[in-house]
């Protein structure tokens, strides 16, 4: 076989959090052949097999995953200027050819799952095309970026999504934005088998000099604002949408709501968490950031178990005081529900 299988791989070496025990079999796909060959495999072996992207917004247990990991290597960005323009459907809000060409005077760009999102923000922008400048500080592979609907800085996955293409049961199906169920870091991907293969992008025509800028600046925030110490997982929760009754508890124990949450109705998970006095809490080698509430750092030796530790500790703490719910954002692997 062509495909290059690697036996119990450290799965520790692929994901951002530097966390994880080892893929019975690992698979880094360059290809769509070696993504259907990977499933092959998977069942010749009787084993279940899982995707994973950049790894940056996962969690893998110390025992690790006993079937096949393939990790999306396709890295591949195309911008499809030369096409003739398509008409945008706007009943259904998908291209008349989901191909190539240019939608609604908007040029298209094919990123492959693997792309980092770095990279497909830069080789836009370099080609001056904007709408992913924020998506320069976006760890991970666009693929995962689109599968989560990742967002920051003001921006968001499906806000330049047309069509995202699939492999599905062994065919390929190209899905419209409407029927990708994009919400708040949600999408119908999240809830399928679907494996993500490319994506199809609308971006609009901008200044290169600006563009450039506005990378720096979405940098310069990041780091400001979030901890480059240590491996984390990005924002470990989901920020909570409140309800009513919420919000007036969170009013009532807090004296003072801020106006833009009160206003939004979006309680920021870090700001939730730096409230309950949790930033500085340590599990082992598992820290909540003194930086960012929402982010655990891996301070060497962290493993899974500390993780999980802390993520308990708060979901308890922020229901038991403040009566919220919080819903993690990293994602699980090789833990048994
Ligand atoms: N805040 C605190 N203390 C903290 C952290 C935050 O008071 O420890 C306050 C901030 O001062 C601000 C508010 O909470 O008033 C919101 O914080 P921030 O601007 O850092 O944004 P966030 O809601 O915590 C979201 C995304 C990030 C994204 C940033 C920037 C989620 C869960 N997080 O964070 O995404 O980078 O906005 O746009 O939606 C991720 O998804 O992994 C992620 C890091």
């Amino acid at each position: 076989m062509s495909l290059n299988v690697k036996e119990n791989e450290p799965l520790s070496k692929h994901t951002n959090f530097r966390i994880g025990g080892p893929a019975r079999w690992f698979v880094e796909a360059r290809s769509e052949a070696d993504v259907r060959e990977a499933i092959t495999f998977a069942k010749e072996q009787r084993v279940s097999y899982c995707v994973i992207g950049g790894g940056s917004n996962v969690l893998v247990s110390d025992e690790g995953f006993s079937g096949v990991v393939i990790q999306m290597a396709m890295r591949g960005v195309h911008v499809q200027r030369d096409f003739s323009p398509v008409e945008q459907d706007a009943t259904s809000g998908r291209a008349g050819s989901a191909s190539g060409g240019k939608v609604a005077g908007n040029t298209l760009v094919v990123a492959e799952a693997g792309a980092l999102s770095t990279a497909v923000a830069r080789q836009t922008a370099d080609v001056g095309l904007q709408g992913l400048e924020w998506a320069v500080s976006l760890p991970g592979t666009i693929g995962g970026a689109v599968r989560g609907n990742a967002g920051c800085f003001g921006g968001e996955m499906k806000d330049s999504v047309v069509s995202v293409r699939v492999l599905r049961d062994g065919d390929i199906v190209e899905i419209g934005k409407d029927e990708a169920g994009f919400s708040y870091r949600e999408s119908a991907f999240k809830h399928s088998n679907d494996i993500i293969l490319s994506v199809t992008l609308a971006l609009h025509p901008g200044d290169r000099g600006t563009l450039r800028q506005k990378l720096d600046e979405t940098l310069a925030k990041r780091k400001a604002s979030q901890p480059h110490y240590g491996g984390s997982a990005g924002c470990l929760f989901k920020n909570h949408d409140a309800t009513d009754e919420e919000l007036q508890r969170l009013a009532r124990e807090l004296d003072v709501l801020p106006y833009e949450m009160s206003a939004s109705r979006r309680i920021p998970a870090g700001w939730l968490i730096d409230k309950l006095g949790l930033k500085g809490t340590r599990i082992g080698d598992a820290e909540i950031s003194q930086e960012h509430g929402n982010f655990v750092v891996n301070l060497g030796k962290a493993t899974a178990s500390d993780v999980v530790q802390i993520i308990a500790l708060v979901k308890t703490k922020s229901r038991d005081q403040f009566g919220i719910q919080l819903q993690e954002e990293v994602q699980y692997l090789g833990f048994s529900h």
